[in-house]
Protein backbone atom coordinates (compact mmCIF):
# COMPACT_ATOMS: atom_id res chain seq x y z
CA UNK A 1 0.00 0.00 0.00
CA UNK A 2 1.02 3.74 -0.91
CA UNK A 3 0.49 5.73 2.47
CA UNK A 4 0.62 9.40 1.56
CA UNK A 5 -0.44 12.60 4.13
CA UNK A 6 -2.41 15.03 3.64
CA UNK A 7 -1.49 19.03 4.35
CA UNK A 8 -4.75 20.98 5.06
CA UNK A 9 -7.66 19.44 5.93
CA UNK A 10 -10.14 22.41 4.62
CA UNK A 11 -12.51 22.30 1.37
CA UNK A 12 -9.94 20.37 -1.11
CA UNK A 13 -8.00 18.31 1.64
CA UNK A 14 -11.05 16.85 3.01
CA UNK A 15 -12.18 16.26 -0.62
CA UNK A 16 -8.93 14.39 -1.35
CA UNK A 17 -10.04 12.21 1.79
CA UNK A 18 -13.58 11.53 0.85
CA UNK A 19 -12.51 10.78 -2.84
CA UNK A 20 -9.87 8.32 -1.83
CA UNK A 21 -11.84 6.45 0.50
CA UNK A 22 -15.61 6.12 -1.98
CA UNK A 23 -13.18 5.25 -4.75
CA UNK A 24 -10.33 3.06 -2.96
CA UNK A 25 -11.27 -0.02 -5.25
CA UNK A 26 -11.40 1.79 -8.72
CA UNK A 27 -8.51 4.20 -7.52
CA UNK A 28 -6.49 0.61 -6.08
CA UNK A 29 -6.57 -1.06 -9.43
CA UNK A 30 -5.50 2.08 -11.76
CA UNK A 31 -2.44 2.77 -9.33
CA UNK A 32 -1.62 -0.88 -9.62
CA UNK A 33 -1.93 -0.97 -5.52
CA UNK A 34 -3.99 0.64 -3.02
CA UNK A 35 -3.54 4.03 -1.43
CA UNK A 36 -4.39 5.41 2.44
CA UNK A 37 -3.87 8.25 3.79
CA UNK A 38 -1.94 8.23 7.18
CA UNK A 39 -1.37 11.68 8.12
CA UNK A 40 -3.23 14.99 7.67
CA UNK A 41 -1.63 18.27 8.77
CA UNK A 42 -3.25 20.49 9.92
CA UNK A 43 -3.50 23.37 13.10
CA UNK A 44 -7.17 22.14 13.78
CA UNK A 45 -8.19 19.23 15.57
CA UNK A 46 -11.09 17.28 14.21
CA UNK A 47 -12.76 15.40 17.19
CA UNK A 48 -16.01 14.77 15.19
CA UNK A 49 -14.10 13.48 12.31
CA UNK A 50 -12.66 9.71 11.75
CA UNK A 51 -9.72 11.19 10.40
CA UNK A 52 -8.93 12.66 13.74
CA UNK A 53 -6.90 9.60 14.48
CA UNK A 54 -4.43 11.07 11.12
CA UNK A 55 -4.20 14.43 12.38
CA UNK A 56 -0.85 15.80 13.20
CA UNK A 57 -0.01 19.04 13.78
CA UNK A 58 4.31 18.98 13.06
CA UNK A 59 5.10 18.71 9.46
CA UNK A 60 8.56 16.88 10.36
CA UNK A 61 6.59 13.99 11.51
CA UNK A 62 6.09 13.37 7.56
CA UNK A 63 8.80 14.72 6.50
CA UNK A 64 11.16 12.36 8.79
CA UNK A 65 8.65 9.47 7.95
CA UNK A 66 9.74 6.44 4.77
CA UNK A 67 6.77 5.20 4.72
CA UNK A 68 5.34 8.45 2.86
CA UNK A 69 6.13 8.83 -0.06
CA UNK A 70 3.28 10.96 -1.69
CA UNK A 71 2.68 14.34 -0.05
CA UNK A 72 -0.80 16.25 -0.99
CA UNK A 73 -0.91 19.86 -0.85
CA UNK A 74 -4.13 21.51 -0.48
CA UNK A 75 -3.16 24.20 2.35
CA UNK A 76 -3.46 27.10 -0.49
CA UNK A 77 -1.32 30.22 -0.09
CA UNK A 78 2.67 30.08 -0.78
CA UNK A 79 3.85 30.03 3.63
CA UNK A 80 4.33 27.40 4.85
CA UNK A 81 2.83 25.79 1.55
CA UNK A 82 6.56 26.50 -0.68
CA UNK A 83 8.95 24.98 2.67
CA UNK A 84 6.61 22.35 3.19
CA UNK A 85 6.50 21.16 -0.57
CA UNK A 86 9.90 22.26 -1.34
CA UNK A 87 11.59 19.73 1.47
CA UNK A 88 9.16 16.95 0.50
CA UNK A 89 10.32 17.01 -2.90
CA UNK A 90 13.95 17.25 -1.60
CA UNK A 91 13.55 14.08 0.75
CA UNK A 92 12.44 12.32 -2.25
CA UNK A 93 8.97 12.43 -1.87
CA UNK A 94 5.97 13.11 -4.69
CA UNK A 95 3.99 16.04 -4.19
CA UNK A 96 0.61 16.88 -5.57
CA UNK A 97 -1.40 20.33 -5.10
CA UNK A 98 -4.03 21.98 -6.06
CA UNK A 99 -2.86 25.40 -4.99
CA UNK A 100 -2.38 27.66 -7.99
CA UNK A 101 -0.56 30.81 -5.50
CA UNK A 102 2.17 27.85 -5.31
CA UNK A 103 2.42 27.04 -8.60
CA UNK A 104 2.49 30.49 -10.40
CA UNK A 105 5.50 31.47 -7.95
CA UNK A 106 7.49 29.02 -7.78
CA UNK A 107 6.34 26.17 -10.35
CA UNK A 108 9.63 25.83 -12.74
CA UNK A 109 12.10 25.55 -9.41
CA UNK A 110 9.72 23.11 -7.59
CA UNK A 111 9.17 20.98 -11.05
CA UNK A 112 13.25 21.04 -11.21
CA UNK A 113 13.42 20.14 -7.71
CA UNK A 114 11.18 16.65 -8.61
CA UNK A 115 13.42 16.00 -11.88
CA UNK A 116 16.58 16.30 -9.83
CA UNK A 117 15.00 13.54 -7.49
CA UNK A 118 13.46 11.80 -9.76
CA UNK A 119 10.27 12.14 -7.97
CA UNK A 120 6.98 14.06 -9.91
CA UNK A 121 5.94 17.72 -8.84
CA UNK A 122 1.66 17.28 -10.22
CA UNK A 123 -1.02 20.15 -9.91
CA UNK A 124 -3.56 19.42 -12.16
CA UNK A 125 -5.93 20.89 -9.86
CA UNK A 126 -3.84 24.11 -9.68
CA UNK A 127 -5.88 24.87 -13.21
CA UNK A 128 -9.84 24.37 -13.99
CA UNK A 129 -10.61 22.90 -10.67
CA UNK A 130 -11.53 19.48 -12.02
CA UNK A 131 -11.09 19.67 -15.72
CA UNK A 132 -8.10 18.10 -17.19
CA UNK A 133 -6.13 20.35 -19.13
CA UNK A 134 -2.59 20.62 -17.18
CA UNK A 135 -1.91 16.43 -17.97
CA UNK A 136 -3.37 17.46 -21.58
CA UNK A 137 -1.07 20.28 -22.14
CA UNK A 138 1.75 18.18 -21.30
CA UNK A 139 0.76 15.16 -22.46
CA UNK A 140 -1.62 15.14 -25.38
CA UNK A 141 -0.59 18.54 -27.20
CA UNK A 142 3.19 17.91 -27.43
CA UNK A 143 2.82 17.74 -31.49
CA UNK A 144 1.46 21.18 -31.78
CA UNK A 145 2.90 24.75 -31.82
CA UNK A 146 0.00 26.58 -29.37
CA UNK A 147 -1.31 29.62 -30.81
CA UNK A 148 -3.38 30.85 -28.13
CA UNK A 149 -5.29 29.68 -24.74
CA UNK A 150 -8.48 31.63 -24.04
CA UNK A 151 -10.14 30.25 -20.93
CA UNK A 152 -12.92 31.27 -18.60
CA UNK A 153 -10.56 30.27 -15.53
CA UNK A 154 -13.04 31.81 -12.59
CA UNK A 155 -16.14 30.11 -10.90
CA UNK A 156 -17.38 33.06 -8.64
CA UNK A 157 -16.94 35.60 -11.32
CA UNK A 158 -18.60 33.40 -14.11
CA UNK A 159 -21.51 32.87 -11.34
CA UNK A 160 -21.94 36.46 -10.94
CA UNK A 161 -21.73 37.53 -14.46
CA UNK A 162 -24.14 34.99 -15.51
CA UNK A 163 -26.34 35.82 -13.06
CA UNK A 164 -26.08 39.17 -13.29
CA UNK A 165 -26.98 38.80 -17.39
CA UNK A 166 -30.14 36.76 -16.58
CA UNK A 167 -31.20 38.83 -13.59
CA UNK A 168 -30.31 42.32 -14.80
CA UNK A 169 -28.77 43.25 -11.68
CA UNK A 170 -25.71 44.88 -10.64
CA UNK A 171 -22.13 43.67 -9.51
CA UNK A 172 -22.60 44.64 -5.77
CA UNK A 173 -26.29 42.97 -5.69
CA UNK A 174 -25.10 39.75 -7.49
CA UNK A 175 -21.99 39.95 -5.12
CA UNK A 176 -23.86 39.54 -2.19
CA UNK A 177 -26.08 36.99 -3.27
CA UNK A 178 -23.32 34.73 -4.13
CA UNK A 179 -21.90 35.34 -1.14
CA UNK A 180 -25.07 34.45 0.95
CA UNK A 181 -25.23 31.02 -1.34
CA UNK A 182 -21.67 30.27 -0.39
CA UNK A 183 -20.27 30.82 -4.03
CA UNK A 184 -18.32 33.86 -3.63
CA UNK A 185 -15.83 34.24 -0.83
CA UNK A 186 -16.08 36.56 2.35
CA UNK A 187 -12.93 38.31 0.77
CA UNK A 188 -13.70 38.10 -2.97
CA UNK A 189 -10.97 40.12 -3.99
CA UNK A 190 -8.86 37.46 -6.03
CA UNK A 191 -11.39 36.28 -7.65
CA UNK A 192 -13.71 39.41 -8.75
CA UNK A 193 -10.32 41.53 -9.48
CA UNK A 194 -8.79 38.78 -12.04
CA UNK A 195 -5.84 37.96 -9.33
CA UNK A 196 -6.67 34.21 -9.51
CA UNK A 197 -7.51 33.62 -13.20
CA UNK A 198 -3.96 35.33 -13.61
CA UNK A 199 -2.41 33.02 -12.03
CA UNK A 200 -4.27 30.38 -13.47
CA UNK A 201 -3.79 31.68 -17.24
CA UNK A 202 0.37 32.57 -16.04
CA UNK A 203 0.78 28.78 -15.33
CA UNK A 204 -0.85 27.69 -18.71
CA UNK A 205 1.23 29.96 -21.00
CA UNK A 206 4.00 28.77 -19.12
CA UNK A 207 3.43 25.03 -20.14
CA UNK A 208 2.57 26.06 -23.13
CA UNK A 209 5.45 27.09 -23.99
CA UNK A 210 7.85 25.36 -21.80
CA UNK A 211 9.04 29.08 -19.80
CA UNK A 212 8.35 31.01 -16.61
CA UNK A 213 5.84 33.40 -17.49
CA UNK A 214 5.31 35.61 -14.44
CA UNK A 215 1.99 36.79 -13.46
CA UNK A 216 2.76 40.08 -12.26
CA UNK A 217 3.42 40.87 -16.31
CA UNK A 218 -0.05 40.39 -17.00
CA UNK A 219 -2.11 42.89 -17.38
CA UNK A 220 -5.17 42.00 -14.47
CA UNK A 221 -9.22 43.69 -14.93
CA UNK A 222 -11.23 42.28 -12.79
CA UNK A 223 -15.05 42.82 -12.93
CA UNK A 224 -16.02 45.09 -10.33
CA UNK A 225 -16.90 47.53 -12.84
CA UNK A 226 -19.06 46.27 -15.11
CA UNK A 227 -22.46 47.26 -15.06
CA UNK A 228 -26.20 46.38 -15.66
CA UNK A 229 -26.52 48.86 -18.36
CA UNK A 230 -23.43 46.97 -20.08
CA UNK A 231 -25.72 44.35 -20.02
CA UNK A 232 -28.60 45.85 -21.63
CA UNK A 233 -25.99 46.88 -24.90
CA UNK A 234 -24.29 43.34 -24.59
CA UNK A 235 -27.84 42.12 -25.31
CA UNK A 236 -28.97 44.24 -27.98
CA UNK A 237 -26.30 42.89 -30.09
CA UNK A 238 -26.62 39.23 -28.69
CA UNK A 239 -23.16 39.17 -27.08
CA UNK A 240 -22.45 37.90 -23.47
CA UNK A 241 -19.83 39.34 -21.01
CA UNK A 242 -17.21 37.27 -19.68
CA UNK A 243 -13.79 37.69 -17.96
CA UNK A 244 -11.28 35.61 -19.81
CA UNK A 245 -7.97 34.79 -19.17
CA UNK A 246 -5.63 34.83 -22.74
CA UNK A 247 -2.70 34.36 -24.10
CA UNK A 248 -1.44 34.55 -27.46
CA UNK A 249 1.64 34.32 -29.47
CA UNK A 250 2.34 36.25 -32.23
CA UNK A 251 5.44 35.98 -34.42
CA UNK A 252 7.47 35.10 -31.38
CA UNK A 253 6.19 38.00 -29.35
CA UNK A 254 3.79 37.15 -26.27
CA UNK A 255 0.43 39.09 -25.07
CA UNK A 256 -1.49 38.00 -22.07
CA UNK A 257 -4.41 39.54 -20.14
CA UNK A 258 -7.13 39.14 -18.02
CA UNK A 259 -9.98 41.21 -18.43
CA UNK A 260 -14.00 41.40 -19.35
CA UNK A 261 -14.79 40.47 -22.94
CA UNK A 262 -17.79 40.69 -24.44
CA UNK A 263 -18.57 37.83 -26.61
CA UNK A 264 -20.81 36.41 -29.37
CA UNK A 265 -22.53 32.58 -29.69
CA UNK A 266 -19.76 31.79 -32.57
CA UNK A 267 -17.62 31.73 -29.68
CA UNK A 268 -17.24 28.02 -27.90
CA UNK A 269 -17.26 29.67 -24.75
CA UNK A 270 -20.39 31.79 -24.72
CA UNK A 271 -22.70 28.81 -23.95
CA UNK A 272 -20.46 28.68 -20.35
CA UNK A 273 -22.14 29.59 -17.63
CA UNK A 274 -22.56 29.78 -14.08
CA UNK A 275 -20.04 27.92 -11.92
CA UNK A 276 -18.14 26.14 -15.18
CA UNK A 277 -15.53 27.12 -16.47
CA UNK A 278 -14.02 25.87 -19.85
CA UNK A 279 -10.46 26.82 -21.89
CA UNK A 280 -10.21 26.43 -25.33
CA UNK A 281 -6.56 26.05 -26.50
CA UNK A 282 -4.99 26.68 -30.01
CA UNK A 283 -2.75 24.47 -31.67
CA UNK A 284 -1.01 25.31 -35.12
CA UNK A 285 -1.86 21.53 -36.35
CA UNK A 286 -4.96 20.58 -34.27
CA UNK A 287 -7.05 23.81 -34.42
CA UNK A 288 -9.25 24.56 -31.20
CA UNK A 289 -9.64 21.91 -28.79
CA UNK A 290 -11.52 22.88 -25.17
CA UNK A 291 -11.65 21.90 -21.63
CA UNK A 292 -14.81 22.31 -20.10
CA UNK A 293 -16.04 21.45 -16.13
CA UNK A 294 -16.15 22.07 -12.93
CA UNK A 295 -13.43 24.69 -12.34
CA UNK A 296 -14.17 24.37 -8.20
CA UNK A 297 -15.59 22.67 -6.03
CA UNK A 298 -14.73 19.91 -3.18
CA UNK A 299 -15.07 16.71 -5.30
CA UNK A 300 -13.96 18.02 -8.57
CA UNK A 301 -11.19 19.46 -7.21
CA UNK A 302 -10.48 16.68 -5.00
CA UNK A 303 -10.83 14.36 -8.34
CA UNK A 304 -7.98 16.02 -9.98
CA UNK A 305 -5.68 16.16 -7.38
CA UNK A 306 -6.40 12.43 -6.54
CA UNK A 307 -5.60 12.22 -10.16
CA UNK A 308 -2.43 13.06 -10.15
CA UNK A 309 -1.61 10.84 -6.73
CA UNK A 310 -2.70 7.81 -9.07
CA UNK A 311 -0.25 9.07 -11.89
CA UNK A 312 2.50 9.54 -9.06
CA UNK A 313 1.90 5.78 -7.86
CA UNK A 314 2.37 4.56 -11.14
CA UNK A 315 5.25 6.60 -11.99
CA UNK A 316 7.19 6.12 -7.88
CA UNK A 317 10.94 7.33 -8.83
CA UNK A 318 10.48 8.04 -12.60
CA UNK A 319 10.12 11.72 -12.72
CA UNK A 320 7.01 12.55 -15.46
CA UNK A 321 8.46 15.19 -17.47
CA UNK A 322 6.83 18.42 -17.37
CA UNK A 323 8.63 21.26 -19.30
CA UNK A 324 8.96 24.37 -17.26
CA UNK A 325 12.34 26.55 -17.70
CA UNK A 326 12.80 29.31 -15.20
CA UNK A 327 13.79 31.60 -17.89
CA UNK A 328 11.55 34.41 -18.07
CA UNK A 329 9.38 34.70 -20.74
CA UNK A 330 8.88 38.63 -21.84
CA UNK A 331 5.08 39.54 -21.94
CA UNK A 332 4.54 42.14 -24.65
CA UNK A 333 3.20 45.87 -22.76
CA UNK A 334 -0.35 45.81 -22.76
CA UNK A 335 -0.15 48.93 -24.73
CA UNK A 336 0.81 47.16 -27.67
CA UNK A 337 -2.00 44.29 -27.30
CA UNK A 338 -4.56 44.83 -30.56
CA UNK A 339 -8.32 44.97 -29.39
CA UNK A 340 -11.55 46.19 -30.49
CA UNK A 341 -13.19 48.13 -27.97
CA UNK A 342 -17.38 48.78 -27.00
CA UNK A 343 -17.19 52.01 -25.47
CA UNK A 344 -20.09 54.14 -23.70
CA UNK A 345 -19.82 58.01 -23.93
CA UNK A 346 -22.22 60.63 -23.47
CA UNK A 347 -24.46 61.40 -26.36
CA UNK A 348 -23.16 64.98 -26.40
CA UNK A 349 -19.79 63.46 -27.89
CA UNK A 350 -21.36 61.25 -30.61
CA UNK A 351 -20.54 63.60 -33.66
CA UNK A 352 -17.03 63.54 -32.01
CA UNK A 353 -16.65 59.31 -31.09
CA UNK A 354 -17.72 59.48 -35.34
CA UNK A 355 -15.00 61.46 -36.48
CA UNK A 356 -12.20 60.60 -34.20
CA UNK A 357 -12.91 56.81 -34.21
CA UNK A 358 -12.20 54.92 -37.52
CA UNK A 359 -15.23 51.85 -38.32
CA UNK A 360 -17.32 52.44 -35.29
CA UNK A 361 -20.20 50.45 -35.23
CA UNK A 362 -22.95 51.38 -33.18
CA UNK A 363 -24.69 49.64 -30.04
CA UNK A 364 -28.02 50.61 -29.23
CA UNK A 365 -28.38 49.77 -25.60
CA UNK A 366 -32.06 51.96 -25.06
CA UNK A 367 -30.32 53.98 -22.61
CA UNK A 368 -31.07 57.72 -22.74
CA UNK A 369 -28.56 60.36 -22.73
CA UNK A 370 -25.68 57.81 -24.17
CA UNK A 371 -24.22 56.59 -26.99
CA UNK A 372 -22.72 53.19 -27.48
CA UNK A 373 -20.11 51.78 -30.47
CA UNK A 374 -17.56 49.39 -30.97
CA UNK A 375 -14.51 50.48 -32.58
CA UNK A 376 -12.10 49.33 -35.20
CA UNK A 377 -9.08 46.96 -34.53
CA UNK A 378 -6.40 48.93 -32.54
CA UNK A 379 -3.20 49.12 -30.16
CA UNK A 380 -4.61 50.03 -26.52
CA UNK A 381 -2.09 53.11 -26.72
CA UNK A 382 -4.33 53.86 -29.29
CA UNK A 383 -7.70 53.74 -27.66
CA UNK A 384 -6.68 55.15 -24.48
CA UNK A 385 -4.93 58.55 -26.82
CA UNK A 386 -8.26 59.03 -28.12
CA UNK A 387 -10.68 58.44 -25.49
CA UNK A 388 -8.68 60.83 -22.97
CA UNK A 389 -9.71 63.48 -24.99
CA UNK A 390 -13.92 62.39 -24.04
CA UNK A 391 -15.08 64.23 -21.01
CA UNK A 392 -18.24 61.98 -21.20
CA UNK A 393 -16.20 58.74 -21.29
CA UNK A 394 -18.53 56.59 -18.78
CA UNK A 395 -16.68 52.90 -19.69
CA UNK A 396 -15.12 50.27 -22.08
CA UNK A 397 -15.13 46.54 -22.58
CA UNK A 398 -12.84 44.70 -25.05
CA UNK A 399 -14.68 42.69 -27.50
CA UNK A 400 -14.34 39.55 -28.39
CA UNK A 401 -15.47 39.07 -31.97
N1 LIG B 1 -12.04 30.86 -6.26
C1 LIG B 1 -11.79 30.00 -7.36
C2 LIG B 1 -12.91 30.13 -8.38
C3 LIG B 1 -11.66 28.57 -6.86
O1 LIG B 1 -13.93 30.77 -8.08
O2 LIG B 1 -12.80 29.65 -9.48
C4 LIG B 1 -10.97 27.65 -7.80
O3 LIG B 1 -9.66 28.03 -8.09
Amino acid sequence: MIKIAVLGYGTVGSGVVKVLNTNANIIAKRAGQEVGVKYVLDLRDFPDDPVQSKVVHDFNIILEDPEISIVVETMGGTKPAYEFVKKALLSGKSVCTSNKELVAAYGAELVHIAKSKSVNFLFEASVGGGIPVIRPLNQSLTADKIEQINGILNGTTNYILTKMAQDGSDFDVVLKEAQELGYAEKDPTADVEGYDACRKIAILTSLAYGQQVDYEDIYTEGITKITAKDFKYAKAIGAAIKIFGSSRRVGGKLYAMVAPQMIKSDNPLYAVNDVFNAICVTGNMLGDVMFYGKGAGKEATASAVVSDVVDAVKHMNINVMTIWDDEKMPVEPMDEMKNRFFVRIGESEKAKAESEFEEIKVVDGGIDGEFGFITGIMTESEFNDIIAGFDSFITRIRVGF
